[in-house]
């Protein structure tokens, strides 16, 4: 799985580097080639002649040595790569990342580069559990980074023990090859898709307005997973405080009635994913100014329906796409909601996840779910929103060649 895959290692500088020379001794036994790139801080860890004398490469340490016309450049470096793994990835490695840092070979080389990327995050324990690392986690998993660990147990410090020790060689290798496997599936080049994601915003008065919690996280994820296998994505977001994925062309809208309109102006499309937690329902007559407290008392809102997106598009007479994907949020009941809401809504799959506040899925950056069709049912393991969403993409990427 792993002959001629071409994997560029960076090492971070944290005592767990010295793990990176056996998992380069793995990759190698199955036939990938590894180039590395050492960070001033790892050099103190490990030396370039070591790693080089594993990679059987020349080892990378130096931004400005890659300048010279003749040398191989750091665009280049970071993109003749089929992965690039993050083994350490220190806290301020990752810190750097997650704000587009570009100081040294390695983080120039993370943010030149356009291919997927693997972290194997190794800290101490309370420079994991850290707000500020927390936050920067965050916005890499948000990002499309994958991870893999840390683990817990004891820290090379005398009596440290908890969540932070760099996984295991063989994990990260597992990791790799899993990558591999999802993305060998997962080819939409040349697919159109559609996604909808976030909340919708239906107006009161001006000021005013009826929402929901969604964050928009997983919506967005698929979007970004989507074109990163190649598709050509739009995505139709309400109101998030999320940025617009690279390489998605996306949609700002606020009601579902302008989501539905925006969703049908983009058709044709091969899929339509509905991942957007759109409002049920409107006030009737949204009040042009401002309602004012005052004698007449509290205002009563008059609700009526809105548009129902997903089946609306799916029963579509002309422009229905190939694959319509919904999703269902659920308190309870999940799955048995799920298949009553695939025949109701006539689409081919529905992606059922558990949202009640006990699993911190709305807003949070983990998700469960089962994957829903009128043959069978399938439980996913949990999984970061990012990898829910490659998941699904691979999946896609299946459903349409066996359709072909
Ligand atoms: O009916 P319910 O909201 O549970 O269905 C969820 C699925 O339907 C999601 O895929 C959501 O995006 C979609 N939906 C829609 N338009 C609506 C309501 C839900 O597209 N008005």
């Amino acid at each position: 799985m792993l002959r001629n895959k071409r994997i560029l290692l960076i090492i971070g500088g944290g005592i767990a580097a010295y793990k990176c020379l056996e998992l380069v001794r793995r990759l190698k036994e199955r036939g990938a080639s590894v180039r590395a790139i050492l960070t001033p801080a790892a050099q103190q860890f490990v030396t370039p002649l070591t790693v080089g004398a594993l990679t059987g490469e020349r080892v990378f340490t130096d931004l400005f040595d890659l300048t010279a016309e003749h040398d191989i450049g750091h665009i280049r470096l970071s993109r003749e790569a089929d992965l690039v793994v993050v083994a350490p990835a220190t806290a301020d490695l990752m810190a750097r990342m997650a704000h587009g840092i570009a100081d040294d070979l390695a983080s120039t080389a993370l943010i030149a580069t356009d291919k997927p990327v693997l972290i194997a995050p190794a800290m101490n324990p309370r420079m994991w559990a850290h707000p500020a690392t927390r936050r920067n986690l965050a916005i890499l998993e948000a990002d499309g980074i994958t991870r893999i660990g840390p683990n817990a147990g004891a820290m090379a410090e005398r009596d440290e023990f908890g969540e932070g020790r760099m996984a295991e060689p063989m994990e990260i290798l597992a990791a790799i090859e899993g990558h591999f496997t999802h993305v060998g599936s997962a080819t939409l080049t040349g697919r159109r898709i559609l996604v909808t994601s976030g909340p919708t915003h239906e107006p009161i008065d001006p000021v005013r307005y009826i929402a929901n919690r969604s964050s928009g996280k997983q919506g967005h994820a698929i979007a970004a997973a989507a074109a990163a296998a190649g598709a050509q994505v739009v995505l139709v977001s309400g109101p998030v405080d999320l940025p617009d994925p690279p390489n998605v062309h996306t949609i700002h809208v606020e009601s579902a009635r302008e989501m539905l309109a925006a969703v049908e102006g983009n058709l044709p499309v091969d899929v339509a994913i509905f991942t957007a937690a759109v409002a049920d329902w409107r006030v009737a007559d949204a009040a042009d100014q401002k309602i004012k407290k005052g004698p007449q008392g509290t205002p009563a809102l008059h609700l009526v329906e809105n548009p129902d997106i997903l089946a609306t598009i799916s029963r579509h007479p002309t422009l229905r796409p190939h694959l319509v994907i919904g999703f269902a949020a659920e308190t309870e009941k999940v799955v048995e909601h799920a298949r009553a809401k695939l025949a109701r809504k006539g689409c081919d799959l529905i992606v059922a996840n558990d949202v009640s506040p006990a699993h911190g899925v709305m807003g949070g950056d983990t998700n469960t779910v089962h994957l829903v069709s009128p043959a069978q049912v399938e439980d996913w393991p949990t999984a970061s929103k990012a990898e829910v969403a490659r998941r699904l993409a691979a999946r896609i990427a299946t459903l349409l060649e066996g359709q072909a």
